[in-house]
């Protein structure tokens, strides 16, 4: 995976680009304040890990967090070692993605169980928090408003102040407590966005299902992107044909 990893997401041919929408998007979805984003330990942390790097590279503020898991996970899956120090995680963080930051302040990483950090209250203003992936411990422990970490603490926040929540969870088969939990959510205004990627785009490598994903979240927080290819119907696709070659 890291080598699939580095070799396609740092070529300029995948690399994203934000539209012109994106003022209004920011107007609209006032993604001008900072985005919380949680990495829980669900298997395929790849995904959050790319949605960082779209959001960094087009000078979006992150708060970031990475549960105690999901450390592990990272390691497993990425060969990722990162550190429960946040500086010296910041640093790794960038180094994986090879991305050098054109202003520090734009990535803040928080430990895992630093309750006293700015996200963990309301009174700090975000535009939201995305956790990608969401693993079903940490869906079952914002369900029942458990905060027991900075991620499950800082989606609490995000609950009782109406802002965006968007859970990616990852599991399969779910059980009825995870679809309970997931429901209960949903009722409440959460975003359940499974990490279930679509293959009408036609993909060819892995990153073109992790793309599709983290497409759909961006598309969720108003980003105009170009990461997948959208669907256009048969009929539309013959049109266009039709017409081009009149
Ligand atoms: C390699 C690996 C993959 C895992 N994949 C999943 C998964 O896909 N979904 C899930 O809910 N838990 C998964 N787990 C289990 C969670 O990491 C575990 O439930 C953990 O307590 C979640 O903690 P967190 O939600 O605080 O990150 C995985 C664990 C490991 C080590």
């Amino acid at each position: 995976m890291e080598v699939l990893w580095k070799a396609s997401f740092g070529s300029a041919a995948k690399k994203p680009t934000v539209g012109r929408n994106i003022l209004q998007a920011m107007i609209n979805n006032k993604i001008d304040l900072p985005l919380t984003v949680g990495i829980s330990g669900a298997s395929g942390n790849i995904y959050g890990l790319r949605l960082l790097q779209f959001l960094l590279e087009n000078n979006y503020k992150i708060n970031l967090v990475v549960s105690e898991s999901a450390l592990k996970v990272a390691l497993h899956e990425n060969n990722l070692l990162l550190s429960s120090n946040p500086q010296t995680q910041k640093e790794q963080v960038l180094s994986y993605l090879s991305l050098s930051l054109s202003n520090d302040d734009l990535l803040t990483v928080w430990p895992h169980d630093d309750i006293a950090a700015s996200i963990s209250s309301g009174s700090y203003k975000t535009s939201g928090m995305v956790i990608i992936p969401a693993s079903m411990g940490t869906v079952a422990s914002i369900a029942c408003g458990i905060s027991r970490n900075l991620i499950t603490r800082a989606a609490d926040v995000c609950l009782k102040e109406k802002r965006k929540l968007i859970l990616v969870p990852r599991e399969m088969p779910v059980s009825s407590i995870h679809l309970e939990n997931m429901l209960k959510l949903s009722n409440l205004g959460v975003i359940i966005a499974p990490a279930c990627p679509g293959f009408y785009h036609n993909p060819v490598q892995t990153f073109d299902l992790i793309d599709f994903v983290v497409g759909k979240v961006l598309d969720l927080l108003g980003f105009e992107h170009n990461i997948f290819k959208r669907w256009q119907s048969q009929s539309k696709q013959l049109t266009s044909k039709t017409s081009t070659n009149l």
